[in-house]
């Protein structure tokens, strides 16, 4: 027996004033689309920008439903979306942003594993990483360089039977 280790990294910046223009930029529209969130269950607001290969930025926002399960992150919402205004177009950079009703949310919004799942397909498609910039609404920001470092060991296409087309 061994140990194996999977190494990750992600860059941390102090606050929104360290981060490189373009990225701030990015964070600041995710921003602006938490705040128009429609999340009247779990108050929790989350918003995401994606800027693509062709200079688009697509965003979205958590949508929420009575029936709970039926809602859908911010995440997917946009990469769906992107997907579906700009199919084959690669994803290059993906910022996300959470507001907490109840604290300033000060720690960087961690996307869920479905989200990671979904984000990484793209990333697979485009054969090119995506960027990920993770915030609240202050404080530390992360920055991973792809999808891959946040969903180590992951499943994709490569696990399948060869399809016969
Ligand atoms: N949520 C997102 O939209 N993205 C995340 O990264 C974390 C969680 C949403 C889903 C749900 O509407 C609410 O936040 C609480 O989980």
């Amino acid at each position: 027996m061994e140990i194996k280790r999977i190494y990750t990294e992600l860059k941390s910046y102090k606050n929104r004033d360290e981060l490189p223009a373009e990225l701030a930029n990015l964070l600041a529209i995710a921003h602006q689309a938490a705040e128009n969130a429609y999340a009247p269950y779990s108050r929790f607001k989350v918003g995401a920008a994606i800027l693509l290969a062709n200079g688009k930025i697509v965003i979205g926002n958590n949508q929420e439903n009575a029936v709970y399960p039926s809602g859908l992150c911010a995440e997917r919402t946009a990469a769906f979306s992107a997907s579906a205004q700009f199919p084959n177009i690669a994803f290059k950079k993906i910022a996300v942003v959470a507001i907490n009703p109840e604290k300033t949310q000060s720690v960087p919004v961690s996307p869920c594993g479905s989200c990671r799942q979904v984000l990484l397909e793209y990333e697979e498609l485009a054969k090119d990483n995506i960027e990920v910039i993770l915030a609240g609404e202050v404080g530390e920001v992360f920055v991973f360089n792809r999808i891959r470092d946040l969903l180590p060991y992951s499943f994709d296409g490569s696990f399948l039977p060869e399809n016969e087309i």
